[in-house]
């Protein structure tokens, strides 16, 4: 008689995964492993791994599309296997971009192509690259005029308020721009345009606002920095440009707020860039950047590389990758249309001002965030003598929430504060339910305070 296979030895398609070796083995951490795993086993043992990560959905600290459309879904997985830079091959995606580029630039009223300035643009994989672009070409360009005056061009410098996100210093440091900075104070969280105007010198490649604050969603008045610039340079001869980070707002304020300007309508606005895959409603890695008039893209930034074929201008810091983010903007633009991005971003708001006054209820908190601009909800606790908002952080987490706590910037940094993104996916019942558990964690956190008191004291 036969022996039979060691169950080790044995076939693992015929047993259970969990049956099998694999499970005992420790995972690769450090070496590609000298032989293969079978490709359930690899599946198994890499979804068992990722359940210990958050959910997305309930990850509020991202302004990140985590929900869209089943059938979005699958053009995604249709198109997973197209390089986007391989344009001469699949011409129809590039035709998508240029469609999105059009679409967005007309959202922000850019120039009409008739007219002599005609917009242009790229998609990027998010607001950083769009940044990192946009950044690039205001220098350029300022260094070419200072060349053609004679004068010195080592010491570009762009002025920010002290809230930007962090991408804006990872372009200073990278790109060797100076970054003047406008502090912010408690209660004013962004940057003063009065005082913006006063720090620019014949240096400032471009004032850069934001609209909406990674820290509390807050729109910057952008209107007020065209008209204090334009007063500016006139008396200076400068021509100091703007540059708009809408990396959220984009989105936003053309369905909620279309008589605001901050965009191309004023006319120191060069630059916008926005993140499809913030409320532009696409899953990470799609971001766009749009320029006023082709004038100011200068012209050696833009690489006609011949590649599989065909002539491309391309205008990217990367080279590959990949197609389905730019199918998948161009399906939301479609598909929403006007009507769609302005009831889901109504949706967003209502949700946002539900949540608020649900935590405003517990008088415990001070809200930090506007009601016009990003739905986001940001706040801080009033008494802080007990627990702080890292604590209360802490304690969502046991629900599922991911509440992120953080400080506010330099000079404002003693200010603590919690921050609650509303994005499609998070409705009227989840912000009730969310706004049962913060008391909840209130409640106990209160119980363990008053514990640690009374222990002290040795009552039990
Ligand atoms: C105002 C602002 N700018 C830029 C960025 C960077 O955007 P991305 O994540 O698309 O690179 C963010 C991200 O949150 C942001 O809030």
């Amino acid at each position: 008689m036969g022996l039979s296979k060691t169950f080790s030895a044995s076939d693992v398609s015929v047993h259970s995964t969990y049956a099998s070796r694999y499970i005992r083995d420790k995972p690769a951490k450090y070496k590609i492993p000298e032989n293969s795993t079978p490709k359930e086993v690899a599946y198994q043992v890499i979804n068992d791994e990722l359940m210990l990560d958050g959910k997305p959905r309930l990850n509020l600290a991202s302004f990140v599309t985590t929900w869209m459309e089943p059938e979005c879904d699958k053009l995604i997985m249709d198109s997973l296997n197209k390089n986007y830079v391989d344009m001469d091959e699949y011409p129809v995606t590039t035709e998508l971009q240029n469609r999105c580029v059009n679409m967005i630039a007309d959202l922000f009223n850019a120039p009409h192509k008739e007219s002599d300035e005609a917009a242009t643009g790229t998609g990027t994989v998010g607001s950083s690259e769009a940044i990192m672009l946009a950044g690039l070409a205001f220098k350029r360009k300022w260094q070419i005029k200072r060349k053609a005056e004679g004068k010195p061009y080592d010491k570009p410098n762009i002025v920010t308020g002290a809230n930007v996100q962090v991408c804006w210093e990872k372009f200073a440091r990278y790109f060797e721009v100076e970054l003047k900075e406008v502090k912010v104070r408690e209660d004013y969280y962004i940057m003063d345009p009065a005082k913006a105007v006063e720090m620019v010198d014949e240096n400032t490649i471009c004032v850069a606002a934001i609209l909406g604050s990674t820290y509390n969603g807050e729109f910057e008045d952008v209107k007020l920095l065209n008209d204090l610039l334009l007063e500016k340079n006139k008396q200076t001869g400068w021509d100091t440009p703007i540059h708009v980070d809408a990396a959220s707002g984009g989105f936003i304020a053309p369905f909620l707020y279309p008589e605001l300007e901050w965009d191309f309508r004023l006319p120191l606005v060069k630059s916008i860039n926005v993140s499809g895959h913030k409320y532009g409603l696409v899953y990470a890695g799609i971001g766009w950047i749009i320029w006023r008039s082709k004038e100011d893209l200068p012209e050696d930034l833009i690489f006609h590389i011949n590649y599989l074929g065909a002539e491309q201008p391309t205008f990217t810091l990367n080279f590959s990758k990949g197609s389905s983010q730019i199918i998948a903007q161009y399906y939301q633009l479609i598909r929403q249309g006007f009507e769609g991005y302005r009831n889901i971003m109504e949706n967003c708001h209502n949700n946002a001002m539900v949540l608020k006054a649900g935590l405003e209820k517990t008088e415990r908190f001070k809200i930090l965030s506007k009601d016009i601009g990003v739905p986001v909800v940001a706040f801080s606790l009033k008494d802080t003598s007990r627990y702080n908002e890292h604590m209360v952080s802490e304690h969502l987490r046991r629900f599922g929430w991911i509440v992120p706590a953080y400080s506010m910037p330099e000079d404002a940094k003693h200010v603590a504060l919690l921050r609650v993104v509303i994005r499609e996916d998070f409705s009227c019942t989840l912000a009730e339910r969310l706004v049962f558990d913060v008391t909840h964690v209130l409640n106990e956190l209160d119980r363990q305070a008053a514990t640690a008191v009374n222990g002290s004291k040795c009552v039990y």
